[in-house]
């Protein structure tokens, strides 16, 4: 398995105060490739962020931050992973947790999300992650194992790339990120539990997600198992993102 360095946003149900023209702009205005950067909008704003991702400068990737397990049919509400791949959309986030919390979904449902993704050329942003109270009885690694075996095998594709973002849910949205030896213990592990489930060929990234922000960036992005970061609050305002990629690049 190939491991690839990639920083994504989520901005979950909010839009840049900045407005996303101006935000793109931003994105473009980088100067270098390296690493990838995805913008994960809502849904709507997918076409728009695909239109802005090619103009002037350097591109960036574009994510959804949902998929349906189904193609079509009598499911209100849904959006299809085809329709968003229609769009010109690269990746899709599937099974955050607030998904998995707010919205009930399992990791069976995620699993066949996870398929639909790979049909429809999609690269899954695949999050797991463990409660505080999970954490507390000393079985995370356990959690994240079945998290991910589960899904995976329920899925049950061939691929070439796979994201998966580790977000310990007492992480999210805190302020108060994991540290350097959990992140690094999660992600070793997380590693050992994708063999066999991934193709050797597989190009891969393990994201770190909760709480990072420029000032934390650097030194979590040194740790040799983390290939990148999913950001929540500090990827809604564009300098703040990018220092996070600066630090990324250091
Ligand atoms: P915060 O960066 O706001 O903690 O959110 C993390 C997250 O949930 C990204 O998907």
């Amino acid at each position: 398995m190939k491991r690839e360095k990639l920083l994504a946003a989520n901005w979950k149900l909010n839009l840049p105060a900045e407005g996303i023209a101006a935000y793109c702009a931003a994105m473009r205005g980088r100067g270098a490739a390296d690493p990838e950067l995805v913008v994960s909008p809502p849904a709507p704003f997918v076409d728009a962020l695909v239109n802005e991702s090619k103009g002037a400068g350097t591109g960036f990737g574009v994510a959804s931050q949902n998929t349906s397990q189904h193609d079509q049919g009598a499911f209100t509400g849904e959006v299809s992973a085809r329709m968003i791949a229609g769009l010109g959309a690269r990746y899709a986030i599937l099974g955050h947790s607030e998904r998995r919390t707010l919205f009930g979904e399992s990791d069976e449902m995620i699993g066949q999300k996870l398929a639909k993704a790979f049909d429809a050329g999609l690269v899954p942003i695949f999050c797991i992650g463990e409660s505080q109270e999970t954490r507390d009885a000393g079985k995370t690694l356990a959690w994240l194992d079945a998290q991910v075996k589960t899904a995976m095998t329920t899925a049950a594709r061939s691929f070439s790339r796979l994201v998966v973002a580790y977000e310990p849910i007492w992480a999210i949205g805190t302020g108060r990120n994991a540290k350097n030896p959990e992140i690094q213990e999660a992600h070793q592990a997380i590693a050992g539990m994708l063999e066999g489930l991934v193709p050797d060929d597989c190009t891969l990234s393990i994201l770190y997600g909760g709480s990072v922000k420029a000032d934390n960036a650097a030194e979590i992005a040194s740790l040799s198992e983390v290939d990148g970061f999913l950001v929540g609050g500090a990827s809604l305002v564009s300098a703040s993102f990018l220092s996070i990629w600066g630090a990324m690049r250091r």
